[in-house]
């Protein structure tokens, strides 16, 4: 079963209009922006039309998002208009590059996978697209979600399910995957997701039954909410007075961490509104993958 709305697009910007009208807030203006996830580079090309031929410094931990990067921008790198870092953006020997002092006027993180990461069969982030049980956003790292799921113990497991996945009966699962990896390791997603839906069923028609255990392996691959936990504060420090760091987050973990950062961070400045800001009704319906997203907005306020 394959729901309409997953079929192969090109990455769409999340919530394009609404990040434009909280830069536009910005009171010095953009001039150098961060893109701590530069994907496709879709969010970091839109600042640079409403703002002009500005710089932007991105990281990205994905060596495809890099080499795209390069050759698709190629003449901006070279007029270093644009760099794109392979680097997690919690990497703190990058950051300390832009802290002291602060360079940015503003700067942006859309967490998650892109569109071309979980179309891409290979990176096997999807169930979706039989292939390989990987996740790794970084294909240098070595840790797959293939490892986790051979060699974790149940209780492990069923810890990082709950946890990570918020399933809170996962260890009819947990027991089917202890067993049939004796007879046969897992090694590709649909290894995995055949075994929930036979296991688990399907309980709601919109949402695949794999689909939070899936995300619970990916969060843990990538280590994606500790590395979102380190690089807040640091992030915020690269940001000149009055500049602003926007989080676009896709699910309740993370917008959690998201805004009990903001809220407790006085010394580094302020969360801009209490309520998140959400997708209109009419992105939902020409880009489904805005569907979870949550906007979060930071100003930087130094003494
Ligand atoms: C949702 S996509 C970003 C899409 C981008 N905004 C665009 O419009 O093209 C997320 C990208 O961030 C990267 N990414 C996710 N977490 C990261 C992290 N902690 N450090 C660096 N890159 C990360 C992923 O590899 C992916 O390419």
């Amino acid at each position: 079963m394959k729901p309409k709305d997953i079929v192969k697009q090109p990455h769409l910007p999340v919530m394009p209009s609404e990040i434009i009208n909280e830069l536009r807030e910005v009171t010095r203006g953009v001039s150098h922006f961060f893109d701590g996830t530069f994907g496709r580079g879709g969010h970091s090309m839109m600042v640079r039309d409403e703002f002009g031929d500005i710089k932007v410094t991105a990281t990205d931990r994905d060596l495809d998002a890099v080499a795209f990067a390069n050759s698709k921008f190629s003449d901006l790198i070279e007029q270093k208009k644009i760099r794109v870092i392979h680097s997690v953006f919690s990497n703190q020997e990058v950051l300390s590059e832009f802290q002291e002092p602060p360079v940015f006027d503003a700067g942006l993180l859309d967490l998650g996978v892109s569109s071309p990461q979980l179309d891409e069969a290979g990176r096997g982030f999807s169930f979706y697209n039989s292939g390989p049980l990987d996740m790794r956003m970084d294909q240098s790292q070595e840790l797959t979600a293939a490892d986790i799921v051979n060699t974790w113990d149940a209780q492990d497991l069923s810890d990082l399910f709950y946890q990570y996945g918020e399933i809170k009966f996962p260890n009819k699962v947990v027991r089917a995957i202890i067993n049939d990896r004796e007879e046969k390791p897992f090694v590709t997603t649909e290894d995995l997701s055949g075994l929930i839906e036979r296991v688990d069923g399907w309980r709601k028609k919109s949402k695949h039954p794999a689909t939070s255990y899936f995300l619970a392996l990916r969060l843990m691959v990538n280590k994606e909410l500790e590395v979102l936990k380190e690089a807040l504060p640091e992030i915020i420090k690269m940001l000149k007075h009055e500049g602003r760091l926007l989080v676009l987050t896709f699910h309740s973990l993370e917008d959690r961490i998201v805004k009990q950062f903001m809220k407790g961070a006085p010394e580094l400045g302020r969360m801009v509104y209490k309520k998140v800001i959400k997708p209109t009704e009419e992105e939902l319906k020409i880009n489904p993958r805005s569907r979870s997203a949550k906007l979060r907005v930071f100003e930087r306020l130094i003494d």
